[in-house]
């Protein structure tokens, strides 16, 4: 992130703390956000549209109440998808009004402690989800501002980018075949229910803007026809997140800036074909957020050289906090971040300390020869999910977020311990 830098003693320094002293302060592994890394993002969406679109952050990327509380700052919105994240929001003093929900299957419950909060807007994902929560608002005499989650119909082989919009998969109501006409209809049908939009998300980490336009010009085309056949101009169209970030030197991310510009472009040439009013955007940004303000802490606790091979560097985490490598064969980079060192590149392989060959957080590597047990590395990019994928696999304890900034360190999320775990264990 942007207050990255070496201090005299060659050891890496992050909002002004070197992370020797984290490491001493906190423990490894331990992720490390910097704040004003997290502000600055926030700002740039909500600047890059000038005003003109609402921007929802996405919490399942990582959620906590100093996140939400920085969103609520920055002027952000929320995307929530569970009661948990529904309560963190409402708990941290997110008015409900800013918040969505979202997810394809939501529980009555949820959906009633949504309601009750009075959220700013449902995403429906279903007909039955519809009947659903049109009963839920009516029993408790609210009517319930909502968003249709439709599927663009792409087929999935074409660009592997638009994962969530094609058609065999489990999100959203299928445009083609008249699904989603079919779901507009019923929702207009419903006095709790008022209809002020379509939503559409595409899948994540995408480099390429060609999704969004096929996303776009297929829901201004909804929205036409809802138009035609009903006689009402929805007032709002949701473009979903998946802008990808850099997590190598190879990846080239587009800036807030450039997608607003394009993503305002797309819409508004498809409007204007339409002859529709152009509708007021909205976009549910998570990992261009969060992603690239944390990395993750690690120590070395054995360096195994297998000749002619590679050498296996162990660390004090792995899977259980960053599952990300072994189920998406993500890629990430790392750096020996205690000191610098002038040893030669060695080809490296950051594994960790889980029972399973797959427990890998970075695949290749290289790392100096002279690497040693309790140096620190740092794995960057760690931002998004990794904490909120993090599990107890081995009973590990799930490692604290540290947010850092003007020279100060403080938790946001501590440490597990086993206390915690045992709570559990009522057996
Ligand atoms: N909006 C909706 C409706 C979503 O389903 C998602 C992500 C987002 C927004 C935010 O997408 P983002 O901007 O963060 O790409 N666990 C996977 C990513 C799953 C994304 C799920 N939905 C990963 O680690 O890559």
């Amino acid at each position: 992130s942007r207050t990255v830098t070496r201090n005299t003693d060659g050891v890496v320094t992050v909002g002004g703390i070197d992370v020797v002293r984290l490491a001493e302060e906190f423990g490894t592994p331990a992720y490390i956000l910097d704040e004003d890394d997290f502000r600055a993002r926030c700002r740039a969406w909500h600047e890059a549209f000038g005003g003109q679109a609402d921007v929802f952050y996405a919490g399942k990327a990582f959620l906590s109440r100093a996140v939400v509380r920085w969103l609520y700052e920055e002027g952000l919105n929320l995307d929530v998808c569970s009661g948990g994240e529904l309560a963190t929001a409402l708990s941290a003093g997110m008015p409900a009004e800013r918040i969505a929900l979202h997810g394809n299957n939501k529980s009555v419950a949820e959906i009633e402690r949504a309601v009750e909060a009075g959220v700013g807007r449902i995403v429906l994902d279903s007909f039955q989800e519809t009947a659903r929560v049109a009963g839920i608002a009516e029993r408790l005499g609210r009517r319930q501002r909502v968003q249709i989650r439709v599927t663009v119909g792409v087929e999935a082989h074409t660009h592997e980018f638009i994962a969530t919009a094609h058609e065999d998969q489990k999100f959203g109501i299928a445009l083609p075949g008249g699904h989603a006409a079919e779901a507009v209809r019923r929702v207009l049908g419903h006095g709790s229910l008022e209809l002020v939009g379509i939503h559409s998300h595409i899948g994540s980490q995408i480099f390429d803007m060609s999704g969004f336009e096929v996303a776009a010009h297929r829901v201004v085309a909804l929205l036409a026809q809802i138009r035609d056949e009903h006689g009402v101009e929805l007032p709002e169209i949701d473009l979903g997140g998946g802008l990808g970030i850099a997590y190598t030197p190879d990846d080239d991310p587009c800036e807030p800036h450039e997608i607003a510009k394009s993503l305002t472009e797309i819409v508004t040439r498809e409007c204007a074909a339409a002859g529709l009013a152009v509708p007021r955007l909205s976009v549910e940004p998570g990992r261009a957020i969060v992603g690239p303000t944390t990395f993750t802490l690690y120590e070395v606790g054995t360096t195994k050289p297998l000749e002619t091979l590679r050498t296996y560097v162990s660390v004090d985490g792995g899977m259980s906090d960053n599952i990300r490598t072994a189920l998406y064969d993500a890629e990430y980079s790392v750096a020996l971040v205690s000191r610098t060192s002038d040893a030669e590149p060695m080809l490296s392989r950051v594994v960790g300390k889980h029972c399973e060959s797959g427990d890998i957080v970075v695949r290749d590597a290289f790392l100096p020869a002279d690497l040693a047990p309790g140096d620190l590395l740092a794995v960057p990019a760690t931002g998004a999910y990794c904490r909120s994928m993090a599990s107890n696999y081995n009973h590990a304890l799930r490692p604290p977020v540290v947010a850092v900034k003007d020279g100060q360190a403080r938790l946001i999320v501590r440490r597990e311990t086993e206390e915690d775990l045992l709570r559990l264990d009522v057996g």
